[in-house]
């Protein structure tokens, strides 16, 4: 019931873009990654989309934010197109990575310079929500290469810029084989979101952390409790990089680790990315039902508009015309979305 409130949400954002209007009623939320350099950050969202597109490695790969916008397109094959290259369809992903890093050394030079200049790459597939995904530098605070000597804070106001907004949620990663208590990522989320309304906390690299220790105390909430919790995942090494380790295997390989460690065996339906993306789309469903009552005036208010322009134009010729398929199709979505939201309304505390 749930997955129809999102799938009518999306249909509805796109009637709104076809018609043009500047007011989309459905501001829905950027999932905006912080942490350390090489926490692991692109790895979760590339594993969160399920599709191997981003640079990753070892060191400052990430220097420029990409906002990537997944558009759910039904019998569509996947592909991609960046703002900067407009109408050119990118069906391999790995030439995704490429005109990624491309455009990233353009703009900062490959000598480790950063830009708070975003790219912007929308990516058009079946098998995904519509919604926006956003890839951040990592925090830092030694400058190298050709990076300012205040590299530190042009990182982190670039961060702030994207997380302080209310629809952001944040995925704050932290690299499981250091020190919670030191998480740049963390400590910035708290500067923006001190409720933990809106900040998920993702612990990577277990497969790294010593022989005999874990991140039990952590999920229990006894380090720093967070009220959506932390989720530990296993992205790939790079050593799988460097293999071309397939995002499969990848899952695969994360699902046996959990179900076959001592300590993690017995919540092991907790653990891992596909926990991770359940546990995402929650939050988006919480979000979206905070924002109906706004939601609703707004598609009023556009139904109403266009009511009276159709009527202003002499009604009956304007049947086949575009605004008026459009005012059909919000209206219709309208009338299902409050179905969806009146027998709908009452099951958040029990949704996982
Ligand atoms: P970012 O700088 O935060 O975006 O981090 P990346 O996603 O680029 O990853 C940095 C490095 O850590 C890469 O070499 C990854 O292969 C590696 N890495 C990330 N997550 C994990 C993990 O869960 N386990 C292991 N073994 N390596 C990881
Ligand atoms: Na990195
Ligand atoms: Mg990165």
């Amino acid at each position: 019931m749930d997955e129809d409130l999102i799938k009518t949400v999306n249909r509805l954002q796109d009637a709104f873009a076809t018609l043009g209007t500047t007011v989309n009623p459905i501001d829905l939320p950027q999932i905006t990654v912080v942490g350390s350099q090489s926490s692991g950050k692109s790895s979760v969202l590339e594993n969160i989309v399920g599709r191997d597109f981003l640079p990753r490695g070892t060191g400052i790969v990430t220097r420029r934010p990409l906002v990537l916008q997944l558009t759910n397109k039904p019998d569509s094959e996947e592909y991609g197109e960046f703002l900067h290259l407009p109408g050119k369809k990118f069906t391999d992903f790995n030439e995704i990575r490429n005109e990624i890093a491309k455009e990233t050394d353009k703009v900062t030079g490959s000598n480790a310079g950063i830009s708070s200049s975003p790219i912007n790459l929308r990516i058009y597939s079946p098998k995904v929500l519509t919604l926006t995904l956003v890839d951040l530098p990592g925090l830092t605070k030694v400058p190298v290469g050709d990076q300012p000597k205040d590299i530190e804070r042009q990182i982190k106001e670039m961060v702030l810029g994207f997380i302080s907004k209310p629809n952001a949620i944040i995925l704050s990663v932290t690299a499981a084989n250091t020190d919670l208590a030191n998480s740049d990522g963390l400590k910035l989320a708290r500067e923006v979101d001190p409720e933990g309304t809106r900040t998920i906390g993702v612990l990577t690299k277990i497969d790294l952390m010593d022989q005999g220790t874990d991140v039990i105390d952590i999920l229990a909430g006894r380090v720093i409790p967070l009220r959506y919790g932390y989720v530990p995942v296993i992205n790939r090494g790079q050593k799988d990089i460097q293999s071309n380790k397939n995002i499969s295997a990848a899952l695969e390989y994360e699902k046996n680790f959990f179900e076959g460690h001592p300590s993690y065996r017995a919540k092991a339906q907790f653990c891992g990315t596909p926990f991770l993306a359940r546990k995402l789309n929650m939050i988006l469903r919480h979000h979206i039902k905070s924002q109906l009552p706004d939601i609703k005036s707004k598609i009023h208010s556009t139904l109403a508009k266009y009511q009276s322009e159709l009527s202003a134009l002499g009604g009956d010729d304007m049947l086949g015309s575009p605004s008026n398929i459009v005012l059909n199709l919000i209206t219709e979505f309208s009338n299902e979305f409050r179905t969806n939201l009146d027998g709908n309304s009452q099951d958040l505390s029990t949704s996982e």
